[in-house]
């Protein structure tokens, strides 16, 4: 019966003359309307000749992303979208691929899970290269640095790293959850004297609040924080270097090829510079 509609409807379109054109039609540069020229030309849209058959062309394939959006200025929410350096550069790896670019937006110590259950199809997050997370999923090629940072009260007795290693010290340290700052708090200082928070906002209330001493994060989000919030400094030293980089399941080496290819090259087109310049005066 639809089949029947549909070879009538074609009938009809051929008869009048009238040159269809779907809003997904790749022909768009043609012209729409019916002229002398093309009056008597068989329409681009043909009828269907089996039911599943359509004459749109296919959605371009989503590429979704895992991050975790309270990390500015590599993650964030502007005006109710997520915005960023990591978002930036995934949409433009995306379109390098012909995808369109997902986020979606997950506790920080979910993304890993949530790549290699392959409800997404990699994470970036400022997520830092280390030995452990190199056994549960693969990286990209590096596109950014980190420098682990100390955030404290304006009047606070730290002044640097050392004075948290220092005899009898035992300072409260809060961080974010499954981050590096808490992986090498915890061991460094003990469980007992850290405190896991959600995300690095989190962190900084509860540091404002007097319940830490100081909070232990990334430096460009750690600077973001402390121009939000009034009181509070960086420590000049830093706690740790590291490598950022896209996560993917391990052994999807078809996409993390891929990944590679984009980030080479929007690296080597200035692309990537000029996204982190947008983001980091
Ligand atoms: N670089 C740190 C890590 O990999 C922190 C990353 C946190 N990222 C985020 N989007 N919240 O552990």
């Amino acid at each position: 019966m639809k089949k029947l509609i549909a070879m009538l409807l074609a009938l009809m379109l051929v008869m009048s003359g009238i040159a269809v054109f779907t809003a997904c039609d790749n022909n768009t540069d043609e012209p729409a309307e019916t002229t002398e020229a093309n009056k008597n030309e068989t329409p681009t849209t043909e009828a269907p000749t089996t039911e599943e058959q359509t004459t749109e062309a296919p959605a371009p394939q989503v590429l979704k992303m895992a991050t975790n959006a309270y990390f500015q200025p590599y993650e964030f929410y502007q005006d109710g979208k997520i915005v960023g350096i990591d978002a930036e550069i995934a949409a433009a790896i995306a379109a390098k691929l012909g995808m369109t670019l997902e986020i979606v937006d997950m506790e920080f110590d979910s993304i890993i899970t949530a790549v290699n259950e392959g409800s997404v199809d990699f994470g970036m997050a400022g997520m830092t290269v280390t030995p452990d997370r190199q056994k549960e999923v693969d990286f990209s090629v590096s596109y950014a640095n980190g420098v682990q940072t100390i955030i404290v009260k304006n009047d606070s007795p730290i002044t640097c790293v050392d004075d948290l290693f220092a005899e009898g010290a035992a300072y409260k340290v809060g961080v974010q959850l499954g981050t590096t700052g808490d992986i090498y708090a915890t061991g460094d200082f003990g469980s007992e004297n850290v405190t896991t928070y959600s995300n690095g906002n989190e962190a900084v209330l509860a540091l404002l609040g007097g319940s830490v001493d100081c909070v232990i994060i990334d430096n460009e989000p750690a600077k973001a924080l402390v121009a939000a919030n009034e009181g509070l400094k960086t420590l000049e030293t830093a706690y740790a270097n590291e490598d950022y980089a896209i996560c993917v399941k391990k052994g999807n080496a078809e996409l993390l090829a891929k990944i590679d290819q984009a980030i080479k090259e929007l690296t080597a087109d200035g692309t990537i510079d000029a996204i982190v310049d947008k983001y980091i005066k």
